[in-house]
């Protein structure tokens, strides 16, 4: 870790009075590996960020180039001008949405920011994973690597809380419409993040089913899958405990987590069972906060290979 406070590299934030690029913030309040200069917000000009001593500014590109390193928390498609200023001033990306990511279709030098599988240390354009992929993909890419998912379809119910969907109004969105209710919807296996899922799980067929659960925050995945002979759920754990043994947010637990215990953290919690009367088949439990883990902390995470500092600079580890 540099010593000298000058020489620490300075970071920015676009889009900071949102939910996501709120929970930057929070996070780069308490990081000691960088100076954050700016945060940039269209309705928010004036007002102070978690950041202290710093408030928020009109969001005008020609500020990007300012930081060593730009976080990009806006809607999907509004990324463009961003990352062309970032590149125009020599200026680092790390993009929270869904521009760059496998399966966008877009054409682009993005390295993939899941963490504990791409090395993002030398990129300079990364593509932070959505919410759902990155439980998606933490619990069954060491299965696949392992050729421990047999042939058949693998079945992803996701619920999620009600921040997964933005800032921004929407009647549906609303706490009469939502609250002491529970919806499934993106129905049909249509959902946008299964090509991202699929991209990153090639070969692997996949049914996602997302609901709307009426809590703030925090994504629980319940995944059964078909399993090569001789794979239990103990198979399981150990694969995950050998692949994430370096992790500093992902952990196995021999029971099922549950939201309580990872929202406003950057933890991702799984747990594996078999099922008796179905040899073969076994219910994975996945569970981590949508602006945590699947947002944020992972933002925070590749930043800390970006720059060399230490896993877990910055993150917030600790269950509730
Ligand atoms: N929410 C999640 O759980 C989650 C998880 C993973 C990834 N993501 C992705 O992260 C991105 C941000 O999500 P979010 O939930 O933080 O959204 P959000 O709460 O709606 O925040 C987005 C912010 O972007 C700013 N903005 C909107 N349109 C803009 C434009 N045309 N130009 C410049 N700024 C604009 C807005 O701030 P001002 O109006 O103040 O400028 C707004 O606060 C999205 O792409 C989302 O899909 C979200």
């Amino acid at each position: 870790m540099a010593t000298a406070y000058s020489t620490l590299p300075t970071v920015g934030v676009v889009g900071g009075s949102g939910y996501t690029g709120g929970e930057v913030l929070r996070r780069l309040a308490h990081h000691r590996g960088v100076r954050p200069r700016y945060a940039l917000s269209r309705s928010a000009a004036g007002s102070a960020t978690p950041v202290s001593g710093l408030a928020f500014e009109s969001a005008d590109a020609d500020r990007v180039a300012e930081a060593d390193l730009v976080f990009l928390c806006l809607p999907h498609g509004e990324t463009a001008p961003w990352v062309a200023a970032a590149q125009a001033g020599g200026s680092r990306v790390i993009d929270l949405t869904a521009d760059h990511r496998p399966g966008s279709g877009a054409e682009s030098d993005a390295v993939y920011g899941l963490t504990e599988w791409n090395d993002v240390a030398k990129a300079d354009l990364v593509a932070n994973p959505g919410c759902y992929p990155t439980g998606v993909l933490t619990a069954l890419k060491p299965l696949e690597a392992a050729g421990a998912i047999s042939e058949g379809v693998v079945s992803i119910h996701a619920a999620s809380g009600v921040s997964g969907a933005g800032r921004s109004p929407r009647a549906d969105l609303l706490f009469g419409e939502v609250t002491g209710d529970f919806r499934a919807y993106g129905l049909g296996n249509g959902h946008r993040h299964l090509k991202e899922m699929r991209a990153a799980l090639p070969g692997t067929e996949l049914l996602f089913v997302p609901h709307l659960l009426p809590v703030e925050r925090g994504i629980l995945e319940t995944i059964t899958l078909p399993v090569a002979p001789g794979v239990d759920a103990a198979t399981v754990r150990e694969l995950w405990a050998t692949r994430y043994a370096g992790s500093p947010v992902i952990r196995v637990l021999e029971e099922a987590p549950t939201l309580r215990q990872v929202a406003r953290s950057d933890l991702l919690l799984l747990s594996a069972f078999d099922n008796a009367g179905l040899p073969g088949h076994l219910t994975l439990v996945v569970a981590f906060d949508n602006l945590g883990k699947g947002a944020a902390g992972q933002a925070i995470q590749n930043l800390n290979q970006m720059i060399g500092a230490p896993a877990d600079e910055g993150l917030l580890c600790v269950p509730s």
